[in-house]
């Protein structure tokens, strides 16, 4: 793996894959541009092995660099950044909606790689879908692909299908936990208290991802869980009724069009 590691912002989705990196690999050095004081110092208490630094003094000393500012920072940034760039540089992007394109001609730089993590990586079991740009060797390509596998599993793929993952994966979580907040309250108003609510939900999601990793066919597992004029057929068939497969295709359309939409007003 690298040596060391740059960042270029270092809020939650920077100091989660740092936290990682680190953690599988204790020599690395981590190098971060961040200008906020307040996150400064959070670094200090909380990622001491993070070492703060001028954007030049960091691209001097890494060749793989992470871009973690918020999307609509790009634009600022890449003024700062282009005269900085040199050619052996792989810049590895997770600005949502911020197309390999937008950055090739923003940085006029041609190792990119543009990544699309989700907020798991905080506890290594992030799903981060990888898009090449073309421009990097093999070598490069493995040694991103390894840094990446350290907060989770990767997939390759087209920047097409990573605004799909930007839906499915990218903002999963929260409709994950948009059901578990619903199922929580149900509990709760039926009488159970909120920590063993809590605890029935999480337990009940965690298993039904264990469940699905041994079988990964969603609707094979469905079918063992509900016996027939059982309670899971009864709350399935309200499902049903009131159109939950919908709902979620509207969600999850919802999300991608607002990830294309996003990389149009960036472009
Ligand atoms: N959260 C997710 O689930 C998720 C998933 C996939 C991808 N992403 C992407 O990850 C990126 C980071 O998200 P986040 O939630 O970690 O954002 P964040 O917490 O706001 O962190 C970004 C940090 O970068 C700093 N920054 C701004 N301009 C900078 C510059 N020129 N040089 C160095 N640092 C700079 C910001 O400081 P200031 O606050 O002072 O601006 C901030 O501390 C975003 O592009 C987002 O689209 C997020």
């Amino acid at each position: 793996m690298a040596k060391s590691v740059g960042f270029i912002g270092f809020g939650n989705m920077g100091a989660a894959i740092a936290h990682c990196l680190y953690h599988a690999q204790q020599d690395v050095a981590i190098l971060a541009v961040e200008p906020h004081p307040d996150r400064q110092d959070w670094i200090h208490a909380n990622a001491p092995y993070v070492q703060l630094m001028a954007l030049a003094d960091m691209l001097q000393n890494c060749k793989y660099v992470f871009l973690a500012v918020k999307p609509n920072m790009i634009q600022e940034l890449s003024a700062e950044l282009k005269p900085l760039l040199r050619p052996h540089h792989v810049l590895i992007s997770m600005l949502a909606g911020v197309s390999v394109a937008t950055c090739e001609e923003l940085l006029s730089h041609h190792k990119l790689v543009r990544i699309m993590p989700n907020t798991p990586a905080k506890v290594g079991r992030a799903f981060t879908g990888v898009c090449f740009s073309g421009g990097l060797s093999d070598d490069e390509t493995s040694t991103t692909l390894l840094l990446c596998k350290t907060f989770g599993e990767c997939l390759i793929c087209t920047e097409n299908d990573l605004n799909t993952i930007t839906a499915v994966s990218g903002s999963g979580p929260a409709f994950f936990y948009r059901m578990a907040q619903a199922c929580i309250d149900f509990g709760v108003v039926k009488g159970l208290n909120e920590t063993n609510a809590t605890q029935a939900v999480i337990q009940t999601m965690l298993g039904a991802a264990h469940m699905l990793i041994d079988d990964p066919n969603p609707t094979d597992q469905i079918r063992r869980v509900a016996s027939p004029n059982g309670t899971t057929e009864a709350g399935l068939n309200a499902m049903t009724a009131h159109d939950f497969d919908a709902v979620v295709a509207k969600t999850l359309e919802s999300a991608l069009n607002r990830a294309i939409a996003l990389s149009k007003e960036i472009a």
